[in-house]
Formats: C-alpha cells, sequence, structure tokens
C-alpha cells in the first residue's frame, strides 16, 4: 500500500483527504505548523502519525517526506485578505514553505507532489469560465504567491525530474472549515451565523460569483491527481464548473435553515475578484474526475454539520 504525506492535513481540505486516504486503507503521515490547522481535525484519526512543524525548514521536510510515495501539499495560509495584511508571514507560508518541501521530495525520491493551487491566480479578466491556459494576472499576494508555488512545481519537473501536479481549487467549502476568524472562507461564516440566528455580513452589492465547490468534490480530484498517468506538469481546475452569486449562495442556506435575518452589506474587500467559475474539461479528460456532490446537497451536509458543532452558550 502506497504511503502519502499529506501537509496541512490538520487543515480543513487536508483532514478531509486524510480520511479519504485511510478509508482507503493507504499508509498516511501528517505535516501540519497548526498556524491555521487543528489537532481536533484529526482527533477521530488518533493512528495517524502527525508531525508539527514549518516546511521552510530543512530538517522537518527532510524528515517528513522519508519513505513517502506521494504528497498532498496543502499547508499554506490560505485566505486573500490576510495575504494583503501579512505578505511577509504569508509569503513564508505559501511559498517557502513550498519551495523547501519540493527540495525536500526531489532528494528523498517521492514519485509525485500534488500542489493545491487557487483559482485566484485568474484575477479579474471578464473571460468565464477561467481555462487553464488563460493568463495569469494575480490581484492579490496570496494569488500571486499560489502562481509562484505552480511555476516552481514545474520548474522542480525540468530541472530535477520531480513529478509535480498542480490542482487550481475554486472556491472549497464543507464539514470542519474554520468560521472563527474575518479571513474564513464565506459558506463557513454564514452557516454559523444562521446557527446563531445572526445577521451575515455581504461585503460589496452580493451578485459578484464564485464556483463554490463541496470538499469531497476537490478531495477526489486531488487523490487522482496523484496518481493519474501523463499529466506531470499539468496545471488542472478541480471545482464544480458553475457559478453562483453571493446573495443567491445566502438565499439558498437561509431557506434551508428554515429562515433566518437579513444580510447587512458592507464595502467590497480589497483584492476580491469579481466573477469565478471554471471550465473543468481537463480534469475530465485528464483525470476523469467528475463532482459529485451538488451545491445544494454540499450545503445541506455543511449545515447540518455546524448546527451539530454550534458553540454552546455557558451555562
Ligand atoms: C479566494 C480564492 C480561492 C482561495 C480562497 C482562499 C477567488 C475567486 N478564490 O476565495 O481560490 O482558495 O480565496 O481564501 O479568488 N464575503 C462576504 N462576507 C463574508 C466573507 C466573504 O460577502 O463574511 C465575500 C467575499 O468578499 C468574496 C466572497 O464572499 O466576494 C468569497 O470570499 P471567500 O470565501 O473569502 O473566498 P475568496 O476570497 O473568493
Amino acid at each position: 500500500m502506497a504511503t502519502y504525506l499529506v501537509t496541512g492535513g490538520a487543515g480543513f481540505i487536508g483532514s478531509h483527504v486524510v480520511d479519504e486516504l485511510r478509508s482507503r486503507g493507504a499508509q498516511v503521515r501528517v505535516v501540519d505548523s497548526l498556524v491555521t490547522g487543528h489537532r481536533e481535525n484529526l482527533a477521530h484519526a488518533p493512528e495517524i502519525e502527525l508531525v508539527v512543524g514549518d516546511l521552510g525548514d530543512a530538517e522537518v521536510a527532510e524528515r517528513v517526506t522519508r519513505d513517502v510515495d506521494y504528497v498532498i501539499h496543502l499547508a499554506a495560509i490560505p485566505s486573500v485578505p490576510r495575504s494583503v495584511d501579512e505578505p511577509v508571514a504569508t509569503n513564508h507560508a505559501n511559498v517557502t514553505g513550498t519551495l523547501g518541501l519540493f527540495v525536500a521530495a526531489q532528494r528523498q525520491g517521492v514519485k509525485r507532489v500534488v500542489f493545491a493551487s487557487s483559482s485566484s491566480i485568474y484575477g479579474n479578466s471578464a473571460a468565464l469560465p477561467k481555462r487553464e491556459d488563460m493568463p495569469a494576472d494575480p490581484p492579490s499576494p496570496y494569488a500571486l504567491q499560489k502562481l509562484m508555488g505552480e511555476q516552481y512545481a514545474r520548474l522542480f519537473l525540468q530541472l530535477h525530474g520531480l513529478e509535480t501536479v498542480a490542482v487550481r481549487y475554486f472556491n472549497v467549502f464543507g464539514p470542519r472549515q474554520d468560521p472563527s476568524s474575518p479571513y474564513s472562507g464565506v459558506i463557513s461564516l454564514f452557516a454559523r451565523c444562521l446557527a446563531e440566528q445572526r445577521a451575515p455580513i455581504i461585503y460589496g452589492d452580493g451578485e459578484q460569483t464564485r464556483d463554490f465547490t463541496y470538499v469531497q468534490n476537490v478531495v477526489d480530484g486531488t487523490l487522482r491527481a496523484a496518481t493519474a498517468p501523463d499529466v506531470a506538469g499539468r496545471v488542472i481546475n478541480v471545482s464544480c464548473g458553475d457559478r453562483v452569486s453571493l446573495n443567491a449562495l445566502y438565499e439558498l442556506m437561509r431557506e434551508q435553515a428554515g429562515g433566518g435575518p437579513d444580510p447587512e452589506f458592507a464595502p467590497a474587500r480589497v483584492g476580491d475578484v469579481r466573477d469565478s467559475q471554471a471550465d473543468i474539461s481537463l480534469a475530465r479528460e485528464l483525470l476523469g474526475y467528475q463532482p459529485f456532490v451538488p451545491l445544494a446537497e454540499g450545503i445541506a451536509r455543511t449545515m447540518a454539520w455546524y448546527r451539530d458543532h454550534a458553540v454552546q452558550p455557558a451555562g
């Protein structure tokens, strides 16, 4: 059975990758700095080896890649606004950590690294849906950092023969997405507001659109990228291929919750893109990928999770 290293495996998407790998009987190791990840995300999987450390530290990177077949590289500080506020700290996590991982993976003879990239790279060009061959135009430090990760991935293939594949995620959501920071993904914030009957904030006019994708779809596409033939050096969108406005999203969630407060509106966020939607034909063709959890079903599962995990008032 193959051995997988999941970087950022104590995070939201990472912990779901770990769950899927466990159910397939793979050997799994996790490295996580716990800057945005949480031990509790792996509490149900006590047999998983968790190394707490920073991939920018060569000793950590060497240690965790030893005897590993495949790396799923999710470790990052995944926030557009946080990268605007903290460009140096996010650059360290997202670029230096990624470079450290590639160096170690190449030295340890890892078979393939799947790098989690981001739709934010496409920037604000009007053309929709986004195809992988469209020019990158990063509008935030986060997008630029992810683009550098993709380019380092390709460079390590060219220079050292390290097999790398980049999967570009669009807005991923699901259980365990951390709603506790203003930088959190919007669905986690809306779900928590509805669970607590508080009004959510919509930045801008709410007519901006996103290709929201339930986490299990993304896990499936990512694991396909680890083993599919003839994909080394490729960049592949992994998403639903659809888009919905923030206003429509909140209405759907409110309806599923059986009602809820009206949203409050605030000025649009700096670095925000207007519209985002993926063309997923390449993932279909190269990975045999097909999203299998539709938006409404994913929202229902997610809201049920936030209801079950609502913070109980003291007393
Ligand atoms: C972006 C990237 C995505 C990346 C993610 C990491 C794009 C298209 N996508 O997502 O690939 O992985 O960052 O964070 O660039 N919003 C509200 N109210 C809130 C919170 C957010 O209205 O309380 C709005 C935002 O202004 C934005 C939308 O919801 O327009 C989605 O925001 P968010 O969930 O933070 O993700 P993106 O920034 O789109």
